[in-house]
């Protein structure tokens, strides 16, 4: 029985998880806070997770009728993510772990995104190719099992969700704009603006999304005011290029490595549209697509403990020197 913890952006998150089935997983979301600034402010992020973590593990808790002593280990995540936010769960994680003599493993919060459709779909063999698509990440990655992992592209400038975020606030939609955006986009057209497809130099499996952001900027200025059906076409076509860039990296990909197996994770992979076009390429291509649910794609803590359970149980954790050295590291890499 793994307790996970997981608070490296704005989600304080707390689950319980059983021989990689998830007991109960609590998600307390800081949107509301952050949505009078459009975007993040870490200082209340870290504040609130202080404030509101020690309720979020109780409910796990209580939600899965076992108290501390039923726990055979904690995972936590140590980055990469915002200093302090990382600071208040994995604090709060040493504690737990020298209160109960409880084993501690600090996890990668990437791997959790790798390793999230395990939650639903516990049988999709390896290797895969992992797409990552968050407010903090747009990462390509090569699978081949838990734990073994190579990077095959990056992005360069603004991650994924970010961008989604940015164009959604030049609009004045909510925030965060990703759900935003693709509410809009369902009234409008896909091909109505030409946006740039920034597919980078050849073979490359980078990626890069604030010139495109740009040109949607510029757009923006010039056509201002817009209508309805105007922030619907933008939206739509916005949608679009990214969805297209993304396609035509996953074919690079999947030629490169000869790989067609596919999952993803992060936020952004809950984006209808998205999973539409994906599934369509994956007819046309025989690629084999693993969606997480929408509540496994966002920041959980579900995803930190099934990626701390193998550790664990392979006894792979911090022993109580390690629990002291155990340090969170806001750029950490897979
Ligand atoms: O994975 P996540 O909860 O947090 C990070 O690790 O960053 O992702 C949050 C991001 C936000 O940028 C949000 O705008 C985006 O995911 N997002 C979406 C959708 N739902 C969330 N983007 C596009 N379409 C969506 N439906
Ligand atoms: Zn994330």
């Amino acid at each position: 029985m793994i307790l996970g913890i997981e608070t490296s952006c704005d989600e304080t998150a707390a689950a319980i998880l059983r021989n990689g089935k998830v007991i109960s997983n609590i998600v307390l979301s800081q949107v509301d806070i952050h949505q009078f600034y459009g975007g993040v402010v870490p200082e209340l992020a870290s504040r609130h997770h202080l404030e509101n973590l020690n309720r979020v593990v109780e409910s796990a808790l209580s939600q899965a009728e076992i108290d501390f002593t039923a726990l055979t280990g904690i995972a936590v995540t140590r980055g990469p993510g915002l200093v302090g936010s990382l600071l208040a769960g994995l604090t709060a994680a040493k504690v737990f772990s020298y209160i109960f003599k409880l084993p501690l493993a600090g996890i990668n919060h990437l791997e959790g995104h790798i390793l999230s459709h395990r939650l639903q779909y516990p049988d999709f063999p390896s290797p895969f190719i992992a797409l990552i698509i968050s407010g903090g990440h747009c990462e390509l990655v090569r699978v081949e099992g838990p734990g073994c992992y190579r990077v095959l592209g990056r992005t360069l400038d603004d991650a994924i969700g970010e961008a989604f975020d940015k164009v959604g606030k030049l609009l004045g939609l909510g925030y965060p704009g990703g759900p935003e955006i693709e509410k809009e986009a369902a009234r409008g057209h896909p091909h109505a603006i030409p946006f740039p497809r920034p597919f980078l130099e050849k073979g490359s499996l980078d990626f890069s999304f604030s010139g495109l952001k740009t040109a949607v900027a510029l757009y923006v200025k010039k056509k201002a005011p817009l209508g309805q059906e105007e922030i619907a076409d933008i939206c739509a076509s916005f949608q679009q290029a990214v969805f297209e860039t993304l396609i035509e990296k996953m074919k690079r990909a999947c030629q490169e490595t000869g790989i067609t197996r596919i999952v993803f994770g992060g936020g952004v992979a809950s984006n209808r549209t998205l999973r539409k076009l994906f599934k369509e390429e994956a007819c046309k291509n025989g690629w084999n697509v693993c969606f997480p649910p929408p509540v496994f794609c966002v920041d959980n803590a579900a995803m930190i403990a099934y990626a701390g359970e193998s550790r664990l149980t392979q006894k792979e954790y911090s022993g109580e020197d390690l629990v002291r050295e155990t340090i969170v590291e806001p750029n950490l890499r897979l």
